[in-house]
């Protein structure tokens, strides 16, 4: 069934989100109060379409407003990517509250701050919701759909259905917990790869081809879970019991990446991060990405339901 979508905010992630709704056949209407950024929206998702090849008629179901109030005007669903500071989202959201009907559903794409926060002194706390989406938000399938305690389980039932409906991978997260569960994930990892490299047991691009070359080949289809089934919960004790005391666990952020950044050695963006960048290196990384995940977010629309796992 057709829906009317709000966006709050057209920069990286919302125009990702704009997109895939439209895609699904939505209608959505993005506020992105920077009038350059919003001169740039059709170029943007005229990008995503020749990526993945889309019949174009759908950006016609797709409008950009510098005004909050005519963008939202009838929206089902609100899905707010306006940048990461509290006080901000804490006012959009109060604006949205009386721009939109109660039964409405709030959604804030924040990767770090609790919508508990962001909700915390409305009126109609229940549809207020987390969905986290991953970056490029059109291209990889996972959103987290995130209840706080006072989100409605109707709420995260008719999120998840939005999502589902709209080709995505919603999966329940029942507490507002920091770093939600995939960033919980990939930064145990990260923080353990940092540390490894800092003591010299390898360098950063090892690091990389480990995880690339090894466990990472088959993480796509097969989960730590069932990997660890897989092989067997005792084995999965054996090597605990001998490897995790030797495991990172420097409180807080390591000193190795403290010292980088002070340094202004940033990433790509500097031309050195944990690794030395060229401007053609960089770019060939993110176009390896982009085709990688637009081929598989192709063969996700063509397989059977299920079939690329
Ligand atoms: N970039 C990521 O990988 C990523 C991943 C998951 C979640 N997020 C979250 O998504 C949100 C948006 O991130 P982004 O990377 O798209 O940032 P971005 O800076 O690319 O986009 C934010 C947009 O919001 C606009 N904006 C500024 N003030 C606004 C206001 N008052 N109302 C509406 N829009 C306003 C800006 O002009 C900008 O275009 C953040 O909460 C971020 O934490 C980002």
């Amino acid at each position: 069934m057709e829906q009317k979508i709000g966006v709050v905010g057209g920069g990286l992630m919302g125009h990702g989100i704009a997109y895939l709704f439209a895609a699904a056949g939505h209608r959505v209407a993005i506020f992105e109060p920077a009038a350059e950024i919003r001169a740039s929206l059709p170029q943007r998702l005229r990008a995503i379409l020749d990526l993945l090849g889309d019949d174009a008629a759908l950006l016609r179901r797709i409008e950009a407003y510098d005004t909050l109030a005519p963008a939202m005007e009838r929206a089902a669903f609100v899905f707010e990517a306006a940048p990461e500071k509290l006080p901000l989202k804490q006012q959009i959201f109060a604006e949205l509250e009386a721009l939109v009907a109660p039964e409405a559903i709030l959604a804030s794409n924040s990767s770090a701050i609790p919508s508990t926060d962001i909700g915390r002194n409305l009126k109609y706390r229940e549809r207020v919701v987390g969905t986290h989406f991953w970056n490029p938000p059109h291209l990889v399938p996972l959103v987290e759909v995130i209840q706080n305690d006072k989100t409605s389980a109707e709420v995260v039932r008719r999120t998840m259905e939005l999502l589902r409906t709209a080709g995505k991978t919603p999966v329940h997260v029942r507490r507002d917990v920091p770093g939600f569960v995939g960033n919980r994930l990939q930064h145990a990892m990260k923080r353990e790869a940092v540390a490894l490299v800092a003591s010299g047991v390898c360098d950063a691009e090892t690091i990389d081809t480990v995880v690339k070359e090894g466990f990472g080949a088959r993480t796509a289809v097969l989960g730590p879970m069932e990997q660890a089934d897989l092989v067997g919960l005792d084995l999965g004790l054996n090597i605990a019991e001998v490897l995790y005391a030797h495991l990172d666990r420097t409180p807080g952020p390591h000193p190795f990446l403290r010292e980088k950044v002070e340094a202004g050695k940033l990433g790509m963006k500097a031309g050195e991060g944990f690794r030395k960048w060229t401007p053609e290196a960089a770019d060939a990384v993110r176009d390896r990405l982009s085709r990688f995940l637009a081929a598989q977010a192709k063969a996700r629309k063509t397989a059977p339901k299920g079939g690329l796992t």
